[in-house]
């Protein structure tokens, strides 16, 4: 679980299901009978419907990404879609920082749906013959924002996702993964507090899809968005996600940390998931550490510390002092503002934004951190030493099931990945 996440756990919650069920089928009062029945399975299918989930519980907090995952007819889309009702819930309560949204106007569910909660889809439907930046601001066009503001929007979207300076190509002149990007920029550009994602990467090849869940997390690190991201797959479970919810024939079978769910899968259905990912219980920091990319002495000045920066095309450098010992990250901005300041000293740049491990900790206990700071998770010993880095290319290559032709490309994509935001 992020920090963020963990000081915000007394917060409301952002969404709240409470025995949420749906039965596909049958009007409303058979569908009661059904779920009021011994076995509302049984009871739903005899009277010709299906039961699609079934007294579903979740709170999700605010700024969590939150994953739902299991295997396909599980019910994940099921529940995703009830929490913009597209889906009208059989029974239960869904509350969307505490008003419950089975019980609003028509009204109050259209505005919901325009500027509470976007979606991702995993075929989602660009216009063929508007341009890229255009379909990025589609979203925007039923706020009554103007055209100019609405363009600028998608533009700054389209930055976001690594799509800037594309803004004026057609959706055929992109590759898959740059298309996805734009459904993508599409909800950034409205920036709904929630978005819902329903396996918005499963149609694309592997390689392409680990760019778009850097992208995620990368972004998610930024905007701390509750999110509600569906998928068949643990590994991408783990890579994104802070909590997993898993489900099994329209039920949930468990919900915990990526991690925990490695750890302690609860039944042989969760196992079966987990055996994918075993190694991240196996292997720890020490066998997949690398130097640092870049460490400054303290008595760099500013100046010369943003050189360095530039020099290596990163946003941020580990900073030792006498012995090694890690004194903290220095970041671009932090250095930018000292310089104006004229100060001559990196200390007042030095910050604790880094996420520490041992060398004995296991890759399954920290690699939901990868990424999440300007450094990539870094490795200390007992006096405070800094050893060296676990890149999250790493830890994915580490972790990754592909054959070795593919995993060769993995690491070069990942290589990259880092610079971009190591
Ligand atoms: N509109 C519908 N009418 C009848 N049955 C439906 C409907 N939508 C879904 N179902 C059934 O409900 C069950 C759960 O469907 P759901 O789409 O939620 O599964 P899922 O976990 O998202 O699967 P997938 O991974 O294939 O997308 C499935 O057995 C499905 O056939
Ligand atoms: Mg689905």
């Amino acid at each position: 679980m992020s920090e963020t996440l963990q000081a915000d756990e007394t917060a409301e919650p952002a969404i709240v299901g409470r025995g949420l069920s749906k039965v596909y089928g049958l009007g409303r009062r058979q569908a009661e009978k059904a779920l009021a029945a011994q076995d509302p399975r049984a009871a739903a299918a005899a009277a010709g419907g299906y039961l699609g989930a079934h007294e579903i519980d979740f709170e999700i907090a605010k700024g969590e990404m939150f994953v739902v995952m299991g295997l396909s007819g599980s019910g994940k889309s099921t529940v995703l879609r009830m929490i913009n009702r597209l889906n009208e819930p059989s029974a239960g309560e869904l509350l969307i920082d505490g008003e419950d949204i089975t019980q609003v106007s028509d009204q109050r569910l259209r505005e919901l749906r325009n500027n509470g909660i976007g979606m991702v889809f995993q075929h989602f439907s660009l216009f063929p013959h508007r341009t890229v930046r255009e379909n990025a601001a589609y979203g925007l066009k039923v706020r009554g924002i103007t055209k100019q503001e609405r363009l600028e929007r998608a533009d700054a979207a389209l930055d976001r996702v690594g799509l800037g300076g594309r803004g004026d190509k057609l959706p055929h002149e992109l590759s898959g993964g740059m298309r996805q990007r734009v459904g993508l920029a599409r909800a950034l550009a409205v920036d709904p507090p929630i978005l819902l994602m329903d396996e918005p990467f499963s149609a694309l090849d592997p390689l392409i899809r680990r760019d778009m869940q850097d992208l995620l997390v990368e972004l998610q690190a930024q905007d701390q968005r509750t999110t509600v991201f569906v998928t068949h797959d643990l590994n991408e479970a783990m890579r994104i996600g802070d909590r997993v919810m898993v489900m099994r024939e329209g039920r949930v079978v468990q919900l915990a940390p990526g991690p925990e769910i490695v750890a302690h899968p609860a039944d042989d259905y969760v196992s079966e998931f987990v055996s994918d990912v075993d190694r991240a219980r196996v292997l720890s920091a020490g066998d997949l550490i690398r130097p640092a990319r870049l460490v400054l002495p303290e008595d760099i000045t500013p100046r010369d510390a943003l050189r360095r920066l530039g020099e290596n095309e990163v946003t941020g450098a580990f900073v030792t002092g006498a012995d090694d010992r890690l004194l903290g990250v220095v970041t671009d901005d932090r250095l930018v503002s000292l310089t104006r300041r004229g100060a001559k000293s990196v200390h007042g740049a030095l910050g604790e934004d880094y996420h520490q491990v041992k060398e004995g900790d296991v890759i399954g206990d920290f690699m939901h951190l990868a990424g999440r700071q300007v450094v990539p998770v870094t490795v200390l010993d007992e006096d405070g030493r800094l050893r060296g880095v676990v890149p999250r290319g790493a830890i994915l290559s580490a972790l990754s099931t592909v054959n070795d032709t593919e995993n060769d490309s993995v690491n070069d994509s990942d290589e990259a990945a880092e610079v971009a935001h190591a």
